[in-house]
């Protein structure tokens, strides 16, 4: 074992989801180091403990892992347990860290951001429940990072991780697995496996675009050989390092091959994506896209329909700036609605306490606590399930589902890369007015209400603030806006624009045209434009 000599980098802060960086800047010398000795000091060491490590098959993956390795070893750690290639989905990586009863584990991904020497990498470490670290965990990695002067390291090779089965490095034994079958059998444990078959059995078609990345190999298993989609279901199956220079965030921006496929001729009668590392989704129907805030709510009325949630949810959880369709839902089914700040996290500590079974966000996550994290093939799979139990097609789904509860017409703005002091004055002098909004009447909307939300966590009473400004309209209808915390250029604007309309006529608006009045209030209240000299969004989803 040696220990390194090192200084600290400026001190080096992990947001929602882990640290996110340039991969060259990773890729510097003692930078990873640094960040991972941070983070085993943070959580007491790891001497004696096992963890899980893997990630989204990205370039520079492999490589992290077997220094992390090393340092695991040099560090004391008993045993960790690595997906072969270094490869593992974050929702695996989540199920693993639980069914295997480790201390934790860490994720080697930068989510749905592109991948290669000259694109992103990231460093996440998930806690004993399978979920992302919670703050006081991330605060201390923040504070370790100022003032590093060493860290400990194995010098030796670290196994190539190409096979399966255990090796020693040091003390501590490297248990190299399969990183799809424990995933596989957990999603067989939880939906109707023999419904699903007959399903494809009948000549269902299927498009499951993965982008170049993790969850190929778990598509191909569970759609392709487990339920016998026909071979080819499955498309961009082959993770590579550079994601294939695809962009794998699953929306109709970046998933435009299969927005095609699914707006086309012939469409499949189903289609659905995944990004980076497989716990984002987006649903499609044949010419129907369906928003992740409305997926939320279908899933959520129709669950009893999928055996693992037979006898009922337990009660629902989705960010604040999430669409409310699924509080209607959970109005109607008597079920508990938490409304929490951006962010996985916060949606541990209620699936902990057993106040929750789903939760989901409009950033096209959605998930249950089976694992901790959000789960991009079980929220396809739990499409799948309802398609079959209810025996109708996407658009019959939603038509219905609108028929029933209304529909929340949402979209979301995204201005990217603006210069940081200049959104953070725009926001500030927002701050500033919140309280001479109300009242204010723009176009025919006139503000009931403007704040900026902060939650309380209802099971361990923490506070936290500043997670974004509200806007609310008389009749229901609102606008949000927040900074990114995942961006790794300048600040990325979000605009949460939504408005709800009751069933069951007149639902089959475009949406930017049914909030178009709020779109053009907003800018009028706030000047984004104006401010920023740009003519619109760079993304809209
Ligand atoms: C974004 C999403 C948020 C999600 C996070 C991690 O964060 O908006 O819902 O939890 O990525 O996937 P943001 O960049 O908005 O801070
Ligand atoms: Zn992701």
């Amino acid at each position: 074992m040696t220990t390194i000599k090192t200084t600290p980098f400026e001190g080096q802060k992990p947001g929602t989801s882990g640290l996110r960086k340039k991969t060259k800047v990773f890729m510097q010398a003692h930078f990873l180091e640094n960040f991972v000795q941070a983070t085993f000091d943070a959580v007491g060491g790891v001497h004696d403990k096992t963890l899980v490590l893997g990630g989204d098959g990205r370039y520079f993956g492999k490589q992290a892992a077997q220094t992390i390795l090393r340092m695991a070893a040099a560090n004391g750690a008993q045993r960790v347990i690595v997906g072969q290639g270094a490869w593992l989905s974050t929702p695996a990586a989540s199920n693993l860290i639980r069914t295997r009863q480790t201390n934790g584990g860490i994720i080697l991904s930068a989510s749905h951001n592109p991948g290669g020497v000259d694109e992103d990498f990231g460093v996440k470490y998930n806690a004993e429940n399978g979920g992302p670290a919670p703050e006081r965990i991330t605060n201390a990695i923040f504070e370790i990072t100022k003032t590093i002067s060493e860290y400990k390291i194995l010098e030796c090779e670290a196994p190539d991780l190409a096979e399966t089965g255990e090796t020693m490095l040091g003390d501590m034994v490297v248990e190299v697995i399969d990183p799809v079958v424990a995933y596989a059998d957990m999603m067989e444990d939880i939906f109707d496996f023999d419904a699903l078959r007959s399903l494809f059995a009948n000549g269902f078609r299927m498009r499951m675009d993965s982008m170049c990345a993790i969850t190929g190999p778990y598509a191909v298993e569970i759609f392709e050989n487990r339920l016998r989609a026909p071979r080819g279901t499955v498309s961009h199956e082959v993770p590579l390092e550079d994601f294939g220079g695809m962009h794998p965030d699953p929306n109709p921006t970046w998933a435009h091959e299969l927005m095609a496929e699914l707006m086309g001729e012939n469409a499949p009668d189903f289609g659905a994506a995944s990004d980076g590392d497989g716990d984002r989704n987006m649903i499609l129907g044949p010419h129907t896209y369906v928003s992740p805030s409305d997926s939320l709510a279908v899933i959520a009325a129709n669950a009893k329909l999928v055996p693992a949630y037979q006898s009922g949810l337990k009660g629902v959880a989705r960010s604040m700036p999430t669409s409310a369709a699924v509080d209607r839902v959970a109005e109607s089914l008597g079920l508990d609605c938490f409304e929490t700040p951006t962010g996985w996290k916060f949606f541990g500590n209620l699936m902990d306490a057993g106040r929750v079974s789903l939760c989901g966000e409009e950033s096209f996550g959605t998930g249950s606590d089976h694992v901790r994290e959000k789960d991009g093939l079980w929220a396809v799979l739990m499409w799948l399930n309802i398609i079959a139990g209810r025996g109708q097609g996407v658009a019959e789904i939603m038509s219905d589902h609108f028929k029933r509860f209304g529909r929340n017409y949402y979209s979301r703005h995204d201005y990217e890369a603006l210069p940081i002091e200049q959104a953070e004055a725009m926001l500030g002098d927002l701050r500033g007015r919140l309280k001479d909004l109300p009242g204010m009447v723009v176009e025919d909307l006139m503000v009931a209400n403007a704040d900026e939300f902060s939650y309380t966590d209802p099971v361990d009473q923490s506070v936290a603030e500043g997670q974004g400004f509200r806007i609310l309209f008389t009749g229901g209808s609102r606008v949000v806006l927040r900074l990114s915390g995942t961006g790794t250029e300048g600040a990325t604007l979000r605009i949460y624009l939504e408005r709800y309309v009751p069933g069951p006529d007149g639902l089959t608006e475009d949406p930017q045209d049914a909030l178009a009045p709020i779109i053009r209030a907003t800018e009028e209240i706030v000047g984004v434009k104006a401010r920023t000299g740009r003519i619109g969004p760079d993304v809209i989803t």
